[in-house]
């Protein structure tokens, strides 16, 4: 899927414009995935077990977003990360709304509670805190943030 991405800040300032791609992840992406999901403890491989799509920009994966079904009509973000150098684009809403719209219906995250961008991030597109699990994260230890989405 083609995009052309063009967004408007909330300071006003028109961000810049160029054409992001949405496809699924492929073995041959690891490498980028590795590299954008910095110091998660995940094995990127394990991605491709679920849905992963990545965002490509003029050829470099500059972003990815993992989900799973977890029962009919439900779904979980598993995880979303954009390279550093590409971040405050727009590129992850845009990755993340296209993820909600493919499956409609409930879904689920969890998020470390310092985590600011990503829980602004997941509130952009509708998410709502509807709990916290005490503890939740360990290295460092610290406590999740549940949000939940319904379209
Ligand atoms: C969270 C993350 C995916 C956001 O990616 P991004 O491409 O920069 O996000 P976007 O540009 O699409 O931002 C969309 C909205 O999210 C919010 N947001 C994103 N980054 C933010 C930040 N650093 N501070 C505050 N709000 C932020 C804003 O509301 C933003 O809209 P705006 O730019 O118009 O104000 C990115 O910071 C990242 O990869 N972080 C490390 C991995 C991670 O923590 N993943 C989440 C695991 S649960």
């Amino acid at each position: 899927m083609g995009i052309f991405h063009l967004s408007t800040g909330r300071d006003g300032r028109v961000r810049s414009a160029v054409p992001v791609t949405l496809r699924p992840a492929q073995p041959h992406d690891l490498d980028a995935i590795a590299r954008i999901q910095g110091r998660s403890s995940w094995n990127p491989a394990e991605y491709l077990n679920f849905d992963c799509r990545v965002a490509e920009e003029f050829g470099a994966v500059v972003a990815f977003l993992a989900s799973r079904e977890t029962a009919p009509g439900e779904r979980e973000i598993l995880f979303i990360a954009v390279d550093p150098a590409e971040r405050r684009r727009g590129i992850a809403k845009r990755l993340l709304q296209h993820e909600l719209r493919r499956a409609p219906g409930e879904w689920f995250l969890e998020v470390r509670e310092s985590n600011l961008a990503a829980i602004r991030l997941y509130e952009s597109t509708g998410f709502r805190a509807i709990g916290r699990r005490e503890n939740y994260y360990s290295e460092p230890c610290e406590s999740a943030i549940v949000m939940r989405f319904f379209s």
